[in-house]
């Protein structure tokens, strides 16, 4: 087939990047603060802001400060955040019990934040890790991570979640059967409106460590979590997992970690169509602070870049701990 474009110097690509207003004129993705869901920790006390060594910009945050950032959230026009629990050893156990009490953290924050800041979203994860004492996202027995026992467990913490006013449940333990059971359990207790964003595509991944750190779930940690993350060897795998996530009840899914996976969002998106999204995950926040914050690149262009790039790739949304940041960017 003949190519339709004309030759050089008929046509000249820099025609069209010669001035801003034609770049901004011309441009196929954009970015807004509707495209933003803000991850925050969440631990105990009041009136407490604790960095994360390995996360430089981003806290752990007492309910009464995670209600502030839900404030602030909602002030720059971010549409949801993710809470997630900074758990002290003494509430994580083999059998995960802290998951399902109604009372914990997560759930706390939840019903304080849905009290004070009504406009704005709260999605929680729906996992054991950060309530294991082998840290691992299922139960673990005899050294092996058992998955239909496991499900029990994440059905009623997706129950006391839903109970909490959760918006978005969002299964991130990769465990088979996850959606399905947890959706039916929703429908049986009366949550039927509560939307599950599945972590559909979440690879084993190196680039977790320093929300392992944050969450304090790197010392537990027993071994690695390959026996239920995805192989980063594997496209097609990931594909079965959304298609099977998806019949299963999930209303959008996720790619998990984001930039080195930019393939998989693609495929994603254009296979399904459903709303996907991508988690710029701690390790990819981590390396672009590391190398800004040594003058090796730009944090900021850094930064929207790698946004865009979600959206370049045909992503509704990305879950990033830069959202704020982001979203104050944008508005200015
Ligand atoms: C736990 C969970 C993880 C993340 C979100 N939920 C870590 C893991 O699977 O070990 C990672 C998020 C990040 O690295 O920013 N189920």
């Amino acid at each position: 087939m003949p190519s339709p474009f004309a030759p050089f110097p008929l046509n000249r690509s820099r025609r069209l990047r010669r001035t801003g207003w034609m770049r901004d004129m011309v441009a196929q993705s954009s970015l807004t603060a509707d495209d933003l869901i803000w991850p925050i920790f969440v631990r105990e006390g009041e009136g407490v802001v604790e960095p994360v060594a390995s996360m430089p910009g981003v806290n752990r945050l007492s309910v009464d400060e995670a209600v502030r950032a839900a404030n602030e959230a909602a002030a720059l026009g971010i549409p949801c955040i993710a809470l997630f629990p900074y758990t002290k050893a003494q509430h994580k156990t083999p059998e995960c019990e802290e998951a399902f009490n109604p009372e914990n953290l997560v759930n706390r924050a939840t019903r304080a934040i849905k009290a004070a800041v009504p406009g704005i979203g709260v999605m929680l994860d729906v996992a054991l890790d950060p309530y294991n004492s082998m840290g691992h996202d299922g139960l673990v027995r005899d050294g092996v991570v058992v998955n239909d026992e496991t499900l029990m467990a994440l059905e009623k913490q997706a129950l006391v979640q839903a109970e909490a006013g959760a918006d978005i449940l969002g299964p991130s333990d990769m465990m088979d059967g996850r959606i399905g059971i947890i959706r039916q359990a929703l429908e049986a207790h009366d949550f039927p409106d509560v939307a599950i964003m599945a972590y559909s595509a979440k690879f084993a991944s190196a680039f977790y460590g320093p929300f392992r750190d944050a969450v304090g779930a790197s010392g537990a940690l027993k071994g690695d979590k390959s026996t239920y993350q995805i192989d980063a060897r594997n496209a097609d795998e990931a594909l079965r997992e959304v298609a099977r996530d998806i019949s299963e009840g999930a209303d959008m899914v996720m790619v998990k970690p984001g930039m080195p996976y930019l393939d998989i969002c693609q495929r994603v998106k254009a296979e399904f169509g459903l709303p996907t999204f991508a988690y710029q995950v701690s390790g990819e926040y981590a390396m672009i602070m590391a190398a800004g914050g040594r003058g090796w690149i730009d944090e900021e262009k850094a930064m929207l870049e790698s946004l865009m790039g979600f959206k370049r790739a045909g992503c509704d949304g990305v879950l990033t701990y830069f959202a704020p940041r982001v979203a104050a960017l944008l508005a200015e």
